[in-house]
C-alpha cells in the first residue's frame, strides 16, 4: 500500500516557531467522484481540471508546545471559526500518523477565500489541500532532503483525508485521482497528473459558474457518498465512471470537443441520477439550473458552440468552454444566464496549475 510511504520516522532539523503559508485552488470534476469506503477511498477513479480563481489562502502558524493533544484556533477572514474547528480536530487525528509533530505545536490557521464562503463552491477541496501544504512544508523544514514529488504526493494525500477531492488540488491542470488499470500510476491514494497527451483545444479552458443557490449544503458529500454503499445502481456507476475516464483518452488526445461534450455532461447527469435514485433520494438541481442546461443546450444547437455544463453536489452549473469562445460564450451568459443565478452573481475561472507557496 502506498500510505506507507509517508510514514516518517525520523526528522534530521528542529522546529520552534514560524510561519507557513500557501494558496490552492479548488477543482471541478469532468469525471466524479461519488462513493468511498474506508479512509476517504474513492469506489471509482475521477478526473477534474484544477480551477485558478477559486481558492483559499491559508495562514499556518506554529509554536512549539509541552502539553499534551491537539491545539489549534481557526480564523476565517480575520474572525474565530469555531464551527470548522471539529472537522480540524477529526482531520489532526486522521493524519497524526503520518504527521507525528502534530501535538508538539500549538497552530494558528488563518483562512480566507477568494469566493464567498456562502457561495456553494467547493471549499474544502481548496481549505484541506491548503492546510495540507501549509503541514507538509512545515515537514520539509524538519526533513529538507524530500524531493518535490514526495512533498505533492504527501500534500495530496493528507489533503485527501480531509476531503477526498482536495487531493485533486495540489496540481494542475488534468488530474486524477483512484485506481484505474489503464493508467499508470493512478491510485487511490493521492491525485496524479494526467499522464497521457493533452490537445491545445484544453489549454486555458474556460469555467463560469453560475451561482443558482448560495444556501447550505441540503446534504453533506460524505452521507452522500455513503448512500452508495448499498445503492441499487453503484456497480453500472462505478463501471461507467472507470469506461469514462478510458474514453476521455482520445478525446484529450485529439481535442475532440464533441464528445468531451458528451461525456462531460453525462457524467454530471449520472452524478445527480445517483441521488435522485439512492434512499433516501434527493434532488440537489433547482428549477434554474435546468433552466440554465437547457439554455445552454439550445445555444450550442443555434450557434455550434462547444459549450457545456458540468455540476458537483449542488444546484450551481460550471460552464465549461475553450478559450477561443470566451467572448461569444461570455456575451451569451451575460444576456441569457445570469438572470437565473442569485443577485446575477458568477465566478470567471478557467483551469490552473495548481497551488503555490505565499511567502510570508
Ligand atoms: C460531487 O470531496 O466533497 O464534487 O470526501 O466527503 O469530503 P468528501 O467529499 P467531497 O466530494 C466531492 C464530490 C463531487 C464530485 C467530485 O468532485 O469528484
Amino acid at each position: 500500500m502506498p500510505q506507507h510511504k509517508f510514514i516518517v520516522c525520523n526528522y534530521t532539523q528542529a522546529l520552534s516557531s514560524g510561519k507557513v503559508s500557501w494558496q490552492s485552488p479548488s477543482n471541478i470534476a469532468l469525471v466524479k467522484y461519488w462513493g468511498k469506503y474506508g479512509e476517504q477511498m474513492p469506489m471509482n477513479p475521477s478526473v477534474s481540471f484544477t480551477l485558478q480563481n477559486s481558492n483559499t489562502q491559508t495562514c499556518l502558524s506554529f509554536e512549539k508546545k509541552q502539553s499534551e493533544g491537539f491545539e489549534f484556533e481557526v480564523f476565517l477572514d480575520g474572525k474565530r471559526e469555531v464551527s470548522f474547528e471539529p472537522k480540524i480536530q477529526k482531520f489532526f487525528e486522521r493524519v497524526e500518523v503520518y504527521l507525528p509533530f502534530l501535538k508538539n505545536f500549538k497552530f494558528k490557521i488563518e483562512t480566507t477565500n477568494s469566493f464567498p464562503h456562502s457561495s456553494g463552491i467547493a471549499s474544502s477541496a481548496s481549505g484541506m489541500s491548503a492546510l495540507a501544504l501549509c503541514l507538509m512544508d512545515m515537514e520539509r523544514q524538519m526533513q529538507p532532503a524530500i524531493t518535490t514529488d514526495y512533498f505533492n504526493e504527501k500534500a495530496s494525500f493528507l489533503a485527501r483525508l480531509g476531503s477526498g477531492s482536495a487531493c485533486r488540488s495540489v496540481e494542475g491542470p488534468l488530474i486524477v485521482w483512484g485506481e484505474h488499470a489503464e493508467i499508470n500510476g493512478s491510485n487511490n491514494c493521492f491525485g496524479i497528473k494526467y499522464p497521457f497527451d493533452v490537445h491545445q483545444n484544453f489549454n486555458d479552458y474556460q469555467d463560469t459558474i453560475l451561482l443558482v443557490d448560495k444556501g447550505e449544503k441540503q446534504v453533506s458529500s460524505t452521507l452522500g457518498h455513503d448512500l452508495m454503499l448499498d445503492h441499487p445502481f453503484a456497480e453500472q456507476r462505478f463501471r461507467q465512471a472507470k469506461e469514462n475516464l478510458l474514453k476521455l483518452r482520445p478525446v484529450f488526445k485529439n481535442g475532440d470537443l464533441s464528445e468531451f461534450i458528451k461525456i462531460v455532461e453525462s457524467e454530471a447527469l449520472s452524478l445527480h441520477a445517483m441521488m435522485m435514485t439512492s434512499m433516501p433520494y434527493f434532488i440537489l438541481m433547482k428549477p434554474n439550473t435546468l433552466e440554465i442546461i437547457n439554455r445552454i443546450w439550445k445555444f450550442r444547437d443555434e450557434t455550434g458552440s462547444k459549450v457545456c455544463f458540468t455540476l458537483d453536489a449542488g444546484a450551481n452549473v460550471h460552464v465549461l468552454y475553450p478559450k477561443l469562445e470566451k467572448d461569444n460564450v461570455l456575451h451569451f451568459i451575460k444576456k441569457e444566464l445570469l438572470q437565473y443565478c442569485k443577485n446575477g452573481e458568477f465566478i470567471e475561472d478557467e483551469v490552473g496549475l495548481g497551488a503555490t507557496n505565499i511567502l510570508v
